[in-house]
């Protein structure tokens, strides 16, 4: 059976006039998930995930303490194919009754995006289909309209292994970047700081776990960035904060105690919870100021998992009468559905790609925000 989801979408202006339903195949391979889904959209508004398969290779990369671009894009290259036939043949359908073939053109490790743009090209030409190339962090951005009916303009978190950014998400095609992370994602940051305290991959639940148990007062972890104004924010430090408070514990009693990791993981959450508090307080009141009516904030990400995140999120909604949402962690973590659909979106404006479509590695969505440097654990920043 089909995994559906189905959700009626209340939208601000009406989508087109078309009286045919719209069956696009989505593809994603930006970073270390390969995915092929199939979404259909009814001209009575309704959406439907058909398939939304997904195989991830975090066991692949286990040994190397990241993703290893080159693994990635092999494993992306073998799985392509494998995983587009599954998503069909979940969702009872055959290529050419597709609409269009919408597939992430970045931004990402370049490998895993070229295959996955090259296998979309292929497919195309093959079955005669348009072909849409779909902005990773928008495919993200846009899954609220999907599960929940969000109508623009939205605030946004998306807080994972590989993003950090607020984001109004104005329209299809447009978003302003309020802030983000300067250096790592904080599910780059849980991910290292659960290996500096021997806790197993991947560190966000095995922290959240832990930290059940801890003291998050003993030790005094830093608050980066809150001294300074807007909505930028660093984990880098905070990571290295816990590194030091291992190492003097190490040097004063040889090693690690159950308390210790405990105390450790606690305070380190503590400080990850205060810092984006107080940064999605201010995301919310820029927000606000700017869009006062109907509002609307959703988080997504894989961080957006952990309990302690999502509920003070939630009262900073409720604080603020901002309606929350978050939609279900399959759909919030890297899915091919949510570029199925950002590729649906695309359609119904009329945006279609052809032969010339680039796999970027960089594609910062607010084309206007300052460019970020460097490059994180699941690489390049957007
Ligand atoms: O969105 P995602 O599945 O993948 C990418 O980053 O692309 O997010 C994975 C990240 C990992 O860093 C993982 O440690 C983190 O999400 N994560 C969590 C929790 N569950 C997953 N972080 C904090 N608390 C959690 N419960
Ligand atoms: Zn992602």
């Amino acid at each position: 059976m089909p995994w559906c989801y189905l959700r009626h979408m209340s939208r601000a202006t009406p989508l087109t006039d078309r009286t045919e339903p719209l069956l696009v195949l989505g593809i994603e391979s930006s970073c270390d998930d390969t995915g092929a889904a199939v979404v259909r959209w009814s001209p009575d508004g309704t959406a439907d995930i058909l398939s939304n398969e997904v195989f991830g290779q975090t066991e692949l990369h286990a040994d190397f303490g990241g993703v290893v671009p080159e693994i990635a894009a092999r494993a992306h290259a073998e799985k392509l194919d494998v995983m587009v036939e599954a998503a069909l043949s979940a969702a009872g359908a055959k290529l050419k009754d597709m609409t269009a073939i919408a597939v992430t053109a970045g931004p990402g490790l370049i490998g895993g995006v070229l295959s996955g743009v090259m296998c979309a090209k292929g497919l195309a030409v093959g079955a005669g289909l348009p072909l849409v190339g779909v902005n990773h962090l928008a495919g993200h951005a846009l899954t609220p309209r999907l599960t929940d009916g969000l109508v623009f303009p939205y605030l946004m978190l998306l807080i994972s292994g590989g993003h950090c950014q607020f984001l109004i998400v104005e329209g299809v095609d447009q978003f302003e970047r309020l802030g983000g992370t300067i250096d790592d994602a904080p599910g780059e940051a849980f991910d290292k700081v659960a290996k500096l305290i021997g806790l197993p991959q991947p560190g966000g639940p095995s922290i959240e776990k832990v930290a059940a148990t801890g003291d998050p007062k003993r030790f005094a972890f830093p608050r980066p960035l809150l001294n300074r104004p807007g909505m930028d924010m660093s984990f880098s430090g905070l990571k290295t904060a816990v590194l030091r408070e291992r190492d003097r514990l190490v040097d004063e009693q040889g090693g690690l105690f159950a308390n210790d990791q405990a105390d450790l993981a606690a305070g380190f959450q503590a400080a990850v919870v205060d810092v984006l508090a107080e940064k999605t307080e201010r995301a919310l009141r820029a927000y606000l100021e700017k869009c006062p009516d109907t509002p609307a904030f959703s988080v997504a990400g894989g961080v957006a998992a952990n309990g302690h995140i999502r509920s003070v999120l939630h009262r900073l909604c409720d604080d603020h009468e901002v309606a929350f949402t978050a939609p279900p962690l399959a759909l919030c973590t890297d899915n091919a559905a949510m570029i199925a659909w950002a590729g649906i979106e695309r359609l119904q404006l009329g945006l279609v790609d052809d032969m010339s479509l680039a796999a970027r590695p960089r594609w910062p969505l607010d084309q206007t925000a300052t460019a970020l440097v460097g490059s994180g654990k699941k690489g390049p920043k957007a």
